[in-house]
């Protein structure tokens, strides 16, 4: 890995813990002003201090980060279908170009394993990888889930490896039993993503797991945004990922908000 490269990716997965709390907000691009990003600017301000990374489209860099905001951003840079259509119909749509000039730590997409466009987005992932080699930026894979398919540590495991054989530099995927097994067949970092809001106990109880078995931490959004007390939420994370934090220690810190 070159120079430029690992100092990206160090911005994003923290070298003192070897782990990153990435805040997922990029749920627009095809969900457009979903449940708690409505007004993006008022939402993420606050969990600004709190992440190491911004997971976010360019749209929303432009208009509701401001410039001199301390904080890394993981640029989206897939996009096309919106929840009336067929999910899997991604292709790349923000060029390496804006990336550099948006002064990203890092670049991510979906790939769709078990889905109509598989193929399509895998091969979208092995092209921005190409490309992103090139100027060392670290590519992020979001394991899309396909409508049919079971979230299980095979199927997980099938996606995750996939990224990483494409040359994905870190990978996103959901927890699921022996969340161990996705970790131990995918030889880059992997980040958990939080899924659908769930209470925020079951929420830290499954960042606990995860980062036990194996995770770089999580790349989480609607659990962290949609709580009833965000900031308690994204410290309480951090302090599972960072601080190797019990989820009933962190459910303190989250109910001090
Ligand atoms: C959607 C994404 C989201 O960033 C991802 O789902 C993480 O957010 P959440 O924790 O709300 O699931 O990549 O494709």
């Amino acid at each position: 890995m070159d120079y430029g490269m690992k100092n990206r990716l160090s911005r994003i997965i923290k070298p003192r813990s070897g782990k990153t709390v990435m805040l997922a907000v990029d749920h627009g691009y095809f969900q457009g002003p979903t449940t708690g990003l409505r007004d993006l600017r008022k939402t993420v301000t606050p969990l600004v201090l709190h992440a190491d990374c911004l997971f976010i489209t360019r749209g929303m860099v432009r208009n509701c980060i401001d410039p001199d905001a301390d904080v890394p951003i993981c640029l989206r840079v897939s996009g096309g279908p919106s929840i009336l259509g067929e999910l899997s119909n991604e292709d790349i749509t923000t060029s390496m170009e804006e990336a550099l000039r948006l002064n990203a730590s890092g670049v991510g997409l979906s790939i769709f394993v078990g889905a109509d466009n598989e193929d399509r987005t895998i091969s979208n992932l092995g092209r921005l990888v190409n490309e992103a080699e090139r100027y060392g930026m670290p590519v992020l894979a979001v394991t899309a889930v396909g409508r049919e398919m079971a979230r299980d540590a095979r199927y997980l495991g099938l996606a995750c490896r996939i990224a990483a054989e494409m040359g994905a530099h870190f990978v996103k995927t959901y927890y699921c039993e022996d969340f161990y097994k996705v970790v131990e067949g995918c030889p880059v970092p992997i980040v958990m993503a939080g899924g659908k809001k769930i209470p925020e106990m079951d929420a830290l109880k499954m960042t606990e797991k995860a980062v036990k078995e194996g995770a770089s931490g999580v790349d989480m959004g609607r659990n962290i945004f949609q709580s009833d007390k965000p900031v308690g939420m994204i410290k309480a994370v951090r302090a599972v990922v960072h601080d190797g934090a019990s989820a009933e220690e962190a459910f303190e810190i989250y109910s001090k908000g």
